[in-house]
């Protein structure tokens, strides 16, 4: 387990990721029923950015930092999105997706996270701090989905977003769907993927149809050409079950995320059902 997100915190990819978690989050919190989280793969939950990581690679500027200067008005989601990191940057911190879940919880809704790494664990307990509503595990993150779903609440999502670094983790993202449909078909479960061999990425969306969920979405955005597959030029999100609206929201802030982040004029996106 070498990955440590520290070094990518606020790039481009958590940039997509994190605006459909904020999306999806919002949604859920529309209605007055509590709902649950399971972030199966968490990180550290809050990043320095003036850390020796972030500052070695830069990538929170060349992603979080290009869309600070944006002139508005904003697409609505985009807009959603920056209010909700903007309390830490204004620390020179940028949230994991466990502290923007924390974020959206009200008293009565729960999330649960699990984070294998030990360092990486402690540091995500520290940044919840006392709260009941949350719960940080040390655990593999599949194993957390086998033993949490279903939620009591019977309404939630499930953010699988594995760090990639062994072979076959799109055959683990996709198995990891189909125990979660499974146990508890109703939830929204984001999947993140990255865009470097397009034949692994036709493997993930082969995976997830032939599951035949009611509604999958997938969401991608590519920042460098693909004329390599060593180096990560994009970053895509499969949305099953996505909540009303989330399509037409996220149709909004693609292009222009494309436009802002596009590395050697390469941006480009994509928005469709994965029927
Ligand atoms: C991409 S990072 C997570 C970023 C986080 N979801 C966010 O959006 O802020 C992936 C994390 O998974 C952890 N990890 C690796 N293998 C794991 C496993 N089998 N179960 C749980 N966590 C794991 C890594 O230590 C790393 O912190």
């Amino acid at each position: 387990m070498n990955y440590r997100h520290a070094y990518h915190a606020g790039n481009f990819a958590d940039v997509l990721k994190h605006l459909v978690l904020v999306q999806v989050l919002r949604h859920l919190g529309r209605k007055d029923k509590p709902f649950f989280v399971l972030d199966t793969h968490a990180g550290r939950g809050l990043y320095d950015l003036a850390s020796v990581e972030a500052e070695k690679t830069g990538e929170y500027r060349a992603g979080i930092g290009r869309l600070l200067s944006l002139p508005e008005p904003l697409p609505p989601a985009l807009a959603e999105y920056l209010a909700a990191v903007r309390p830490f940057l204004a620390r020179n911190a940028y949230p994991g997706s466990p502290l923007l879940a924390q974020a959206h919880l009200r008293a009565g809704d729960r999330a649960h996270f699990a984070e294998l790494h030990p360092e990486e664990h402690a540091a995500l307990d520290i940044a919840l701090g006392q709260d009941r509503r949350c719960k940080a595990e040390r655990r593999d993150g599949y194993e957390a989905l086998r033993a949490t779903l279903p939620p009591k609440e019977r309404r939630g999502l499930v953010l699988v977003d594995p760090p990639f670094e062994e072979k076959g983790e799109m055959e683990r993202l996709g198995k990891a769907l189909r125990e979660g449909l499974r146990r508890f078909a109703t939830g929204q479960y984001l999947l993140w993927y990255p865009i470097k061999a397009r034949a692994d990425v036709r493997l993930l969306h082969a995976l997830v149809r032939s599951l035949e969920p009611k509604q999958a979405l997938v969401a991608e955005l590519t920042i460098f050409p693909e004329d390599t597959e060593l180096r990560l030029n994009g970053t895509g999100m499969v949305i099953v079950n996505p909540p009303f609206g989330l399509r037409e929201a996220l149709a909004d802030c693609l292009p222009l995320l494309a436009r802002t982040l596009a590395r050697e004029g390469a941006g480009g996106w994509k928005l469709e059902p994965l029927a």
